[in-house]
Order: C-alpha cells, then structure tokens, then sequence
C-alpha cells in the first residue's frame, strides 16, 4: 500500500512541477536584442568609420559629445540605454522619435550595430548604470 502511496506522489510530482515550469515559461517576457559586437575592437574601429561615414557626426559631434542631436556619451537615454531600443532609434523604427528615420533604408543592421558598438566605446557616464 504504501508503495502505491508514493509511486502516486512521485506521479503527481511530476505533473505538477512539468506544469507549473510550462507556466514559468510562458510569464517570461522575450530577451531583448543584444548588440553582438560590443568591446569587439574591430567592429569598433569600422563603428567609427561608419559613423563618420553616415554622418552621425553631424549631429551628434565627432567624438559623440553632441551639437544638434544629443549626446551619446552621458548616461541619458530618452528611449532607454538597452541595445535593443538604440538599435531601433537609429534604424528610425521609434514612431516618436526625433531623430531622422531614413537610417533603417541604407544601412546594413550589421552596420547599425557596429555603429552601436562604437557608441558604447565612447560612453563616459556612470559605469553602475551601464546595462548592456
Ligand atoms: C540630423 C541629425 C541627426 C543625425 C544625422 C543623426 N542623429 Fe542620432 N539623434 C538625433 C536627435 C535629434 C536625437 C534625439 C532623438 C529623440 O529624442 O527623439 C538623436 C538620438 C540618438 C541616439 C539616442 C541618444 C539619447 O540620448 O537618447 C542615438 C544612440 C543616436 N541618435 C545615434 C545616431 C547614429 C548612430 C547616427 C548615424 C547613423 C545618428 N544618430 C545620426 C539627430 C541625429
């Protein structure tokens, strides 16, 4: 009898926890995107050309401190600081943003990214915010 007892426990056991790990699984929400670049100093150094080359330096100055856009070195993010966002913003898929939205059309998202890359290169903010 008590075999049986604990032959159904185990049973249960499994069913349950099979069940609640499926419903674990499905509360999480997706990973964000993540620059698969970042501290690569390769992809560093072509950010940089890059972002000469697009004229991101226009905007946002030749060492990212900013002018007409802002600045890409301080810790203030309007979006959000996490790659996923920036990668969007300047790629011009943020519908409120302000930056120009043409990005996306001729650049290469490996291109945007490595320009991402460049951008966490520069940043001189607050290291214990950093998230990415
Ligand atoms: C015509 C000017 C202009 C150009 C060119 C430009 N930007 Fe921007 N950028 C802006 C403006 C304006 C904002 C602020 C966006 C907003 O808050 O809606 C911005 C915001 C950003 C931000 C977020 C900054 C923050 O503090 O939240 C990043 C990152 C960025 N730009 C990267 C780039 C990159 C990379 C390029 C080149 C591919 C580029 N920008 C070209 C004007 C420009």
């Amino acid at each position: 009898m008590r075999r049986i007892w604990l032959i159904g426990s185990v049973a249960l056991g499994l069913v349950l926890g099979g069940h609640l790990g499926f419903v674990g699984a499905q509360d999480q929400a997706e990973p964000k995107k993540l620059n698969p670049f970042t501290g690569n100093p390769e992809a560093i150094k072509e950010g940089r050309q890059l972002y000469f080359l697009y004229g991101c330096s226009g905007c946002h100055g030749k060492k990212g401190g900013g002018g007409m856009g802002r600045p890409l070195i301080d810790d203030e993010w309007t979006f959000g600081s996490d790659d996923e966002t920036l990668f969007k913003l300047i790629r011009g898929q943020i519908p409120e943003q302000t930056m120009p939205l043409g990005f996306g059309k001729v650049m290469k998202e490996e291109e945007t990214w490595k320009v991402l890359a460049y951008i966490r290169s520069l940043y001189k903010g607050d290291s214990s915010l950093v998230n990415w």
